[in-house]
């Protein structure tokens, strides 16, 4: 069967015996990736800030949920404290959580601003700092950040999201190189994928997205979790500090 046709739940990983801590995982692509990461025998946990929908995510799921605000350094710090009580490690971070909030700069406002960098930048940052001692300590561990075409190659409206998705690859680099020499691994998948996220930009400005896909569709949250799986996985232990788009061609 050719790849192109393979269900994203045909492909197989043994996580069993690992943590894997989601963020943004109440629904959307981070809940996918958690699904997946069940399936592949890990214990996972389902960050979110939304209450509700976490709850119910990681029920459906067979994951733990913890509530916390990726942008606040205790609710960060108690999220990733509740995954090592619980299994006494953590193998793998995946920082998926993310906010749009769009306009043009000149009409962006400093909460505009200030929220979608504390999100995207903020969260991947305190994520990783609280993760990767319990890592060093482990002798290993894999992170892997989310980020966007946007960040590669601009997109009106979404100055603040670029900036943040931008500078989620420089800190992907760099924490590659600053952790390699622990066992850690750092890299980032660049999506596109129809989600609520998706759904929240106006249709005109979507119909023009959908037309410089090379691929000719936007891809569905489960397929974005293989590659995931592949840059947790032991085959994937010899890469570090690269992005990995998942895309169907968007950011060529
Ligand atoms: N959907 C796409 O095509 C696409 C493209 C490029 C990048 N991305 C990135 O993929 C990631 C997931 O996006 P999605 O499309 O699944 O979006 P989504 O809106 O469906 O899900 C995002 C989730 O993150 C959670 N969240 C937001 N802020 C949070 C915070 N401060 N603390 C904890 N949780 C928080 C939300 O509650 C939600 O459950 C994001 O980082 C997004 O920027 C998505």
């Amino acid at each position: 069967m050719p790849n192109d046709q393979q269900a994203p739940g045909e492909v197989s990983y043994d996580f069993s015996g690992a943590t894997v801590v989601v963020t943004g995982a109440g629904r959307g692509i981070g809940l996918e990736i958690g699904r997946a990461f069940v399936g592949w025998g890990a214990t996972v946990v389902l960050v979110d800030r939304d209450g509700a929908e976490l709850a119910e995510a990681a029920r459906a799921i067979g994951a733990h949920g913890v509530q916390a605000d990726v942008s606040v350094t205790e609710d960060v710090d108690r999220a990733v404290r509740s995954a090592v009580e619980r299994t006494g490690r953590v193998d793998v971070l995946v920082n998926n959580a993310g906010i749009l909030r769009d306009n043009v700069v000149w009409k962006l406002t400093d909460q505009d601003w200030d929220d979608v960098l504390a999100t995207h930048s903020g969260g991947t940052f305190r994520l990783t700092r609280a993760v990767v001692p319990h890592m060093r300590a482990q002798g290993g561990g894999r992170i892997i950040n989310v980020t966007s075409y946007t960040g590669l190659r601009g997109n009106p409206g979404q100055a603040n999201y670029s900036m943040a998705k931008a500078g989620i690859i420089g800190f992907t680099k760099t924490t590659a190189k600053e952790l390699a020499r622990f066992g850690i691994t750092v890299n980032a998948i660049s999506p596109n994928a129809e989600t609520r996220m998706v759904a929240s930009i106006p249709d005109d400005k979507l119909a023009e997205l959908a037309a410089t896909i090379p691929m000719g569709r936007f891809g569905s949250p489960e397929e974005m979790a293989p590659a995931v799986g592949f840059l947790a996985s032991r085959a994937a232990g010899y890469i570090t500090g690269v992005v990995l788009p998942v895309d169907g061609g968007i950011s060529i």
